[in-house]
């Protein structure tokens, strides 16, 4: 398959580059990847990521729906962004001191987000969630934090967990299991589950952390009056709420799920797409919490904070958001391709499921009528691991998805991606169901 953008097969003789680099790769790095995220990737080497593609380096193109998992809301590498950050690399790209663009970036955040008055950066998710975990700790004078079955907070040793027979553990050998003692697991979508923990233990609890969209377990939006409920409780305890949105904040629209559900947190968490490809992140909240940092008493540090280029970054996207606002075409992306998805399930009468919003979307296979997915576990009453073993088709078709089942849709997905990939989901279906 060479470069086409039309529906094509990728043949195995086509990967030979690949398969001598992923052999190089295994011998110098641990399972040759550098995240463990990417251990069940495809066994294919990249060579350039433009728009909405991916280019391998042996010439196969794909288009690409797992976007960097989530940062490249714009498409790959868009102008408007790398020249940014070009001009700003040209000009330094750390200070150890304050820069005027980081003070453009900060105000950005706020007016974009919409609620929030102050914020800190960092570079990624997972240092943000733990800056908020401390500044909730501080603020409250209390240790315990309540978290959620399914949702993803970064890979650190107390918010690593999996799923072992409905026990929620320690993921990775070698994490301090005890760092896991000041959280609680509940189920998300359950305001009473909440409610009764609240009764018996309100006064020990810091924060509730959430996904307020769970794009990392099944794309599911809050039940309504859920997140309304869950805002008054934590109000009402003295308790800091913290929306992780990282993955949907600016992939929802510029407010993220704050704005489209219309509940305020005291803190969130941005990252992913704020940069749209480059390492930034940031813990976004009210002042009266945040100025904790400003006096010293609460620390949070980092040499890469805030760096030049960084703030580029943020500031050419923020800009680009406001002023070409891109979320009528990524919405027009997303519904034609659930639609075209669901209707090839259709087409070969097998029970393809196509969920959640058309910025980031879920696919699986299950009984698309009877199950009513609200939660983590009403999620695995689905056919998950059928979908992977089609995802890796879909790869070899020339579709680049997670086999975790979730789809992001960019700006840069024009007509020519969007009908070429209903081709390709069609001949890799077609060829999977063969095999
Ligand atoms: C919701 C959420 N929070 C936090 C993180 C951690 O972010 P990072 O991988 O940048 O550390 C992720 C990463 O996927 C995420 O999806």
């Amino acid at each position: 398959m060479r470069n086409t953008g039309e529906a094509v097969t990728t043949l195995a003789e086509d990967l030979d580059r690949s398969g001598e680099l992923r052999r190089r790769a295994r011998e110098r790095t641990p399972g040759g990847v550098h995240s463990n995220v990417r251990l069940d990737g495809p066994d294919v080497v990249l060579a350039r990521a433009k728009g909405p593609r991916l280019y391998s380096v042996d010439g196969v193109d794909y288009v690409d729906y797992l976007l960097g998992q989530g940062p490249a809301l714009y498409g790959h590498a868009p102008g408007f962004l790398t020249s940014a950050v070009h001009q700003a690399s040209c000009d330094g790209l750390i200070f150890g001191g304050q820069s005027e663009l980081e003070v453009r970036a900060a105000e950005l955040v706020c007016s974009t987000v919409g609620w929030a008055e102050m914020v800190r950066f960092a570079l990624t998710g997972t240092e943000a969630v733990q800056a908020a975990f401390r500044l909730a700790r501080a603020v409250t004078g209390r240790t315990h934090i309540v978290r959620f079955e399914g949702h993803y907070h970064g890979w650190l040793d107390n918010v690593l967990i999996a799923d072992r027979d409905g026990v929620w553990e320690a993921a990775s050998a070698g994490q301090v299991a005890s760092h896991l003692n000041d959280f609680t697991v509940l189920p998300w979508n359950d305001a009473d589950a909440l409610a009764d923990l609240f009764h018996r233990d309100g006064e020990r609890i810091a924060a509730v952390v959430m996904e307020p969209v769970v794009i990392n377990a099944g794309v599911i939006e809050p039940e309504p009056g859920y997140l309304e409920r869950v805002r008054r409780m934590c109000s009402r305890h003295g308790i800091v709420l913290i929306f992780d949105e990282v993955i949907s904040g600016f992939r929802l629209g510029p407010g993220g799920a704050t704005h489209r559900y219309g509940v305020t947190p005291d803190l969130a968490l941005y990252g992913k797409a704020l940069g749209g490809g480059y390492p930034v992140s940031a813990l976004a909240g009210r002042a009266d919490l945040l100025n904790r940092m400003g006096t010293g008493e609460v620390n949070h540090s980092g040499t890469f904070n805030a760096w030049a280029p960084g703030m580029a970054a943020v500031i050419a996207t923020l800009e680009h958001i406001r002023d070409e606002a891109p979320y009528t075409s990524i919405m027009a992306h997303g519904e034609k391709l659930m639609a075209g998805i669901r209707k090839i399930g259709e087409s070969f009468g097998e029970p393809l499921r196509v969920a959640g919003l058309p910025m980031a979307f879920h696919v699986s296979f299950g009984d698309i009528g009877d199950i009513d997915v609200t939660d983590y576990r009403s999620l695995q009453q689905l056919d998950l691991s059928r979908y992977a073993s089609l995802a890796s088709v879909l790869v070899e078709h020339g579709v680049w998805v997670a086999r975790r089942g979730v789809w992001f849709v960019s700006e840069a997905h024009g007509p020519v991606e969007l009908d070429g990939t209903l081709t390709r989901f069609e001949m890799a279906f077609k060829d999977w169901l063969g095999r």
